[in-house]
């Protein structure tokens, strides 16, 4: 036991002979227990907070490691005040020489080497789970609380809220995972210096290819036929009166499994390929589509703007860019969906969360929702004060004997505001469009499909009303396609 406790004190001597050694042993134990406790904590799940791991993991872990070093390279290489290191290989060289030496050096390897083995434990152990922590929705949607908060809110609304961030960023396979580190740490520093976007752009630089994220999870060969899409709307009258579109969708199929690709999700197809050529960073203005389907003959589509000098050099920035298409240039909002006002108003009045009984309230709502304010605080504020002084003017009778009608309704319209507009990273209501579809008969699909994308033999890229869906109510109250599913309610 002797030998024991005289090899430990070898070894402190030693480290307190180098100051290198000594700020490194410092370092490590005071960092061990606080290292070896939060990292027990977060296997029992009981470390909840982001920026708890934030400190346990990219700052205690990392100065762990560093003070390791620090002890072995003191003792080791650095110069004591003899000029000479503390364990160089003259000294070893020495001590092995004389029996009753080497015994004690004996136990000094042997008690370095426990502390190894104890050090590659623990390191091993907070670099799994902080691996772990590094890929978790709460490191990526919560660290960089107001960085991040509109993506993590809109996430939260989505129906992907339980697919973590990493899924779609990152996915599978140790090159990505790599990229994403790196991109990672530079993203650290621009939010360090504050250096970032307001708002973050899209698209993001080096998405990974959605097809080997998203198709992880689903399966466009195994899609087929078409869908029934039901959207309530409420119109800006007095009763807010509820109406619905009813659209058949041709989802189609991206083919395989016996069946040939067809319809909407024919653009996925193996045997398609689609690349296209946009003049703006953000991919609205598509001048040039090249298609190479099954028959393996490409066709070539330009706009009248393709031959333009302007769209060749690209209107801003080093564009054109180039682009093959996939899930992501229909479904760029899968999970960040920012609503338009209309959709944000009428999905809070179809839930419930805007009362319907209060008289305009959709028109009313429209109007001051869509005022740009320059914090979300004001917002709030103003979307109260503003819906409480029009219908004080105008229903105070209703206001006063019915007050719950308003305050629901002004908490409802607050909620559709704050879950899709933030002005603190200069996020309005356009700020990102959804692709899929086409608000207003231009943008999303028609970027392509509106009939001026045109091969040299006259063939365009078409907007057939009926290529992609078969509109079979619009805007209208009780359609009467819906007729039986309403008897049946
Ligand atoms: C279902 C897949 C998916 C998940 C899950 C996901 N994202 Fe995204 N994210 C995307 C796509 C797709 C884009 C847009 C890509 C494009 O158009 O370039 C995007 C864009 C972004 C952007 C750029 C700003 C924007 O809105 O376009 C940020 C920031 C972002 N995601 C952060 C996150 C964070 C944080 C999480 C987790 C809380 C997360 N993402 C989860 C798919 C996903
Ligand atoms: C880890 C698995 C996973 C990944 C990766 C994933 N999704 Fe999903 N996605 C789901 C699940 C689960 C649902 C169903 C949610 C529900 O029904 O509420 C879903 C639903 C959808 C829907 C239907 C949404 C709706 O309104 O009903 C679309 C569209 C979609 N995903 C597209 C994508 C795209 C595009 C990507 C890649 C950027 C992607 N998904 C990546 C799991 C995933
Ligand atoms: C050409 C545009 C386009 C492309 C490309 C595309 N989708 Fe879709 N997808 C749509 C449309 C449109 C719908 C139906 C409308 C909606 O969901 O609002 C849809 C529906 C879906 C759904 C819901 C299907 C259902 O039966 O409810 C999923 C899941 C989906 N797509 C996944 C994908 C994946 C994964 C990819 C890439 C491999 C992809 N899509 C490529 C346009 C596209
Ligand atoms: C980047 C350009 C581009 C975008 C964006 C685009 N498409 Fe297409 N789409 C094409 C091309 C090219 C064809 C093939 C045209 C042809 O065969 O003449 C096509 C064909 C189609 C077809 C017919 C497929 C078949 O059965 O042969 C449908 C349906 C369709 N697109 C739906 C959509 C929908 C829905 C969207 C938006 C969500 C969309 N497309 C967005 C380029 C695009
Ligand atoms: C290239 C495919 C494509 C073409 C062509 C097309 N649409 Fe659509 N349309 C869509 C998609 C996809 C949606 C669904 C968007 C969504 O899920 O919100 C949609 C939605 C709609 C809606 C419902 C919008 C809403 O939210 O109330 C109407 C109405 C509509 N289309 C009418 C038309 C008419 C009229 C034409 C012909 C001028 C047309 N569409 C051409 C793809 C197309």
């Amino acid at each position: 036991m002797n030998w024991v406790v005289e090899a430990a004190r070898a070894f402190l001597r030693g480290v307190s002979r180098s100051r290198v050694s000594t700020v490194g042993a410092v370092l490590v134990t005071v960092l061990f227990p606080a290292l070896l406790l939060g990292t027990l904590l977060d296997i029992w799940g009981m470390l909840n907070n982001p920026y708890f791991g934030f400190i346990i993991y990219l700052v205690m872990g990392p100065l762990f490691i560093v003070g390791l070093i620090l002890v072995f390279v003191g003792l080791l290489f650095f110069q004591r005040r003899d000029a000479s290191p503390v364990f160089s290989f003259e000294f070893f060289r020495k001590q092995l020489e004389s029996p009753d030496r080497f015994e004690r050096v004996r136990w000094v390897v042997v008690f370095v080497v426990f502390l190894t083995v104890l050090n590659v434990v623990i390191v091993s152990l907070f670099s799994y789970t902080g691996f772990h922590y590094t890929e978790s929705v709460a490191f990526c949607g919560q660290f960089c609380h107001s960085v991040m908060h509109p993506e993590y809110t809109a996430y939260q609304n989505s129906p992907h809220s339980r697919v973590k961030c990493v899924e779609c960023h990152i996915g599978e396979g140790a090159k990505w995972f790599a990229k994403s580190k790196i991109s990672g740490a530079r993203q650290f520093f621009a939010v360090a210096f504050n250096t970032f976007n307001r708002p973050i752009q899209t698209p993001v630089h080096g998405l990974r290819p959605a097809r080997d994220t998203c198709e992880e999870c689903h399966r466009p060969q195994f899609f087929f036929g078409e869908k029934l899409y039901v959207k309530h709307k409420y119109l800006p009258d007095e009763v807010n009166t509820e109406v619905q579109t009813v659209l058949l969708m041709k989802v189609g199929s991206g083919g395989g499994a016996g069946h040939r690709a067809h319809g909407i999700h024919w653009h996925v197809a193996e045997e398609n390929r689609i690349v296209y050529k946009h003049s703006d960073w953000g991919r609205q203005d598509i001048f040039e589509v090249r298609m190479t389907d099954e028959s393996g003959e490409e066709v070539v589509f330009k706009t009248d703007e393709a031959a333009s000098e302007d769209a060749a050099a690209g209107k801003k920035g080093e564009g054109p860019w180039t682009r093959v298409m996939d899930c992501i240039d229909c479904h760029n909002r899968p999970t960040h969906i920012y609503r338009t006002a209309e959709d944000a108003l009428n999905y809070e009045l179809f839930t419930g969360e805007i009362p319907r009984d209060l008289p305009f309230i959709k028109r009313q709502a429209l109007e001051v929702v869509a005022d740009k304010y320059e914090t979300s605080a004001e917002a709030k504020q103003q979307i109260a004060e503003r819906l409480k002084s029009w219908y004080e003017q105008e229903y105070g009778d209703l206001i006063k004997t019915r007050p719950e009608l308003l305050e629901k309704a002004i908490a409802g319209v607050q909620k559709a505001f704050s879950e899709n507009v933030f002005p603190e990273m200069k996020i309005y209501w356009d700020t990102y469009p959804n692709f899929l579809g086409h608000p207003d008969y231009s943008g999303g699909c028609f970027r392509c499909h509106d009939d001026e994308h045109q091969s040299e033999d006259g063939r365009v890229i078409s907007g057939d009303c009926d290529l992609c869906h078969v509109v079979l109510a619009e805007d209208e109250p009780n359609p009467e396609i819906l007729g039986f599913m309403q008897a049946t309610n």
